[in-house]
């Protein structure tokens, strides 16, 4: 067991690296509580997100004050509390740590955020926090995988933004920063795989699209009138997709639908007219 342990100690201070990633722009502690950069965690060493970083995270997630904001690993507060008193969101942190959590608590009052910052002194791996529009992680590797199903069973749409760390094969969306202050970006797709019949319009009634799907990356094919043509491109970014192709006529054609759940409602552009079309799913 304390093998176990050290050994993910020594782990996440290889992947934390030195030097230049603890420097550091915050105060660290107060009357109370000192803690230390590179300490202990439960699953991964404490060490907080630069400034400079935070401000591109929560820009990069477009934070608003409508938000609701989690940071998993919340060490001192300090991405929950810029959250809410630079954006004005609504946050949280969830810090396994009880002292590292009151301490959290203590920053968010000494800057007059007791309302708008909630800490919560739990596990990232039990607390639920799927009511999140935006998350945000500086956990590790292996804890961005393990967190990853949860991830993306969250409402299509929400914001995800990690300090240092990937989530392997899902691919970000974009990326920030770099060298010891990168970041990555994801947004939740809806989950679009199967065959839908599509209903309305003159050219798509009674249409079939089948689509395949690996996170965001979507592709398939429509059949019109028995006819199956390969989708030109599709796009899906949250809850929005986007697919163009050609139609039996041979004239290029691009719908936009907004999913949810089994349901998909939008538009095909058919030249320079709007046709209303919706689909549902059917397997
Ligand atoms: C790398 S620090 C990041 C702190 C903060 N999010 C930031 O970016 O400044 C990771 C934090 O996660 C906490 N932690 C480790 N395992 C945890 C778990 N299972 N649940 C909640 N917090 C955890 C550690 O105590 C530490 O404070």
């Amino acid at each position: 067991m304390l093998h176990t342990l050290l050994g993910s100690l020594t782990v996440s201070i290889a992947l934390f690296g030195t030097g230049a990633v603890f420097a550091n722009d915050s105060k660290l502690g107060d009357d109370v509580y000192e803690p230390s950069v590179g300490q202990g965690g439960k699953d991964v060493i404490w060490v907080p997100t630069p400034d400079s970083l935070i401000k591109q995270m929560l820009d990069r997630a477009d934070v608003q004050p409508t938000d609701i904001v989690y940071d998993l690993g919340a060490g001192d507060g300090k991405i929950a509390i810029a959250a809410a008193r630079d954006y004005g969101a609504r946050s949280y942190g969830i810090e396994f740590n009880p002292d590292m959590a009151a301490l959290a608590t203590r920053n968010a009052q000494r800057q007059g955020l007791a309302d708008k910052v909630t800490i919560i002194n739990g596990d990232i791996f039990q607390e639920d926090f799927s009511e999140a529009t935006v998350v945000t992680l500086y956990l590790l590797p292996s804890l961005n995988l393990k967190l990853r199903p949860t991830l993306l069973d969250m409402k299509p749409g929400t914001r995800i933004v990690s300090n240092s760390f990937d989530m392997a094969d899902w691919e970000p969306d974009d990326t920030l920063g770099k060298d010891y202050t990168q970041g990555y970006f994801w947004i939740v797709p809806a989950k679009v795989q199967g065959t839908w019949a599509i209903e309305g319009g003159v050219e798509l009634d009674k249409a079939e699209l089948n689509l395949t799907q690996q996170f965001q990356n979507v592709g398939g094919s429509i059949t019109i009138h028995g006819e199956t043509t390969p989708l030109l491109s599709a796009k899906l970014s949250g809850d929005n997709l986007v697919f163009r192709f050609t139609n039996p006529a041979g004239k290029h054609r691009v719908a936009e639908l907004k999913v949810a759940g089994d349901r998909m409602v939008g538009n095909l552009l058919e030249n320079t007219s709007l046709e209303e079309i919706s689909a549902s799913r059917v397997k």
